[in-house]
């Protein structure tokens, strides 16, 4: 095992690191690849979580938020965004921060990222709202220490989501502008919150990106 990879598994014990991006940015794929390559140099003790959902409630609302529709009467956007947020203090509860007690990194699919690249750029929810009421559910010490926000082209997006069948959700149904937001929502989040970010080019193969992604994390925690 090379020298930067051991003292990146000693870094991430304890830690918390998010993978996101737009739909089609391939960072569940990510996910699992940087997970396997840094297990394969024996166990890291990493557990992969997603989100909405992971929990036996965050499930039912996961139903609610992306695959209920109803006839007349459409979802609030501060419900929705609250939604998510009731999720994903579910899973942070019953998942996330005992496995961070215990030592382990834990690997998400999805957080705080994306309620303010869907729900804040996309939806309009002002970005400090969604921060502030976020800082009331999550104590400080269980924020993520990276997120990693893979950006792909609207072009490399939707060939992924063609080629992979994906069937549109709730959220994913929405018009292209939504979608352009969205990006943007990412985009935005690496130039204001850098301390926090790291913005990875996710146009390029599977093998290249996973690689950016760990080079990403050693970056931001060596
Ligand atoms: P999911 O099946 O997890 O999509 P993907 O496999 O692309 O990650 O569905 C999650 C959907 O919910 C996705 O379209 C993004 C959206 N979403 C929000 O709008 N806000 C949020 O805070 C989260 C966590 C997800």
């Amino acid at each position: 095992m090379s020298d930067d990879f051991a003292k990146l598994r000693k870094a991430l014990a304890g830690k918390f690191i998010v993978f996101d991006g737009p739909d089609g940015s391939g960072k569940t794929t990510m996910l699992s690849a940087v997970a396997e390559q840094l297990n394969g140099f024996g166990s890291a003790d990493i557990i992969c979580v997603r989100e909405p959902g992971g929990t036996q409630y965050g499930e039912h609302i996961r139903n609610v938020l992306l695959h209920t529709r109803t006839a007349g009467e459409g979802l609030d956007e501060t419900s929705e965004m609250l939604l998510f947020l009731a999720a994903r203090m579910q899973l942070m509860s019953k998942v996330v921060i005992p496995a961070l007690k215990a030592n382990k990194t834990v690997f998400a699919d999805r957080f705080v990222s994306s309620t303010l690249a869907y729900q804040g750029e996309g939806l309009g929810i002002d970005y400090q709202k969604i921060v502030d009421i976020h800082k009331i559910a999550i104590p400080d010490e269980y924020w993520p220490a990276c997120t990693l926000i893979l950006d792909v082209c609207d072009k490399v997006a939707a060939d992924r989501m063609a080629e992979t069948g994906t069937v549109s959700d709730r959220i994913e149904s929405r018009d292209d502008d939504f979608r352009r937001k969205v990006r943007l929502g990412y985009l935005k989040q690496a130039a204001i919150y850098p301390e926090h970010t790291q913005l990875v080019d996710a146009n390029s193969s599977p093998e290249e990106v996973c690689d950016a992604c760990i080079l990403a994390m050693q970056n931001h925690l060596l």
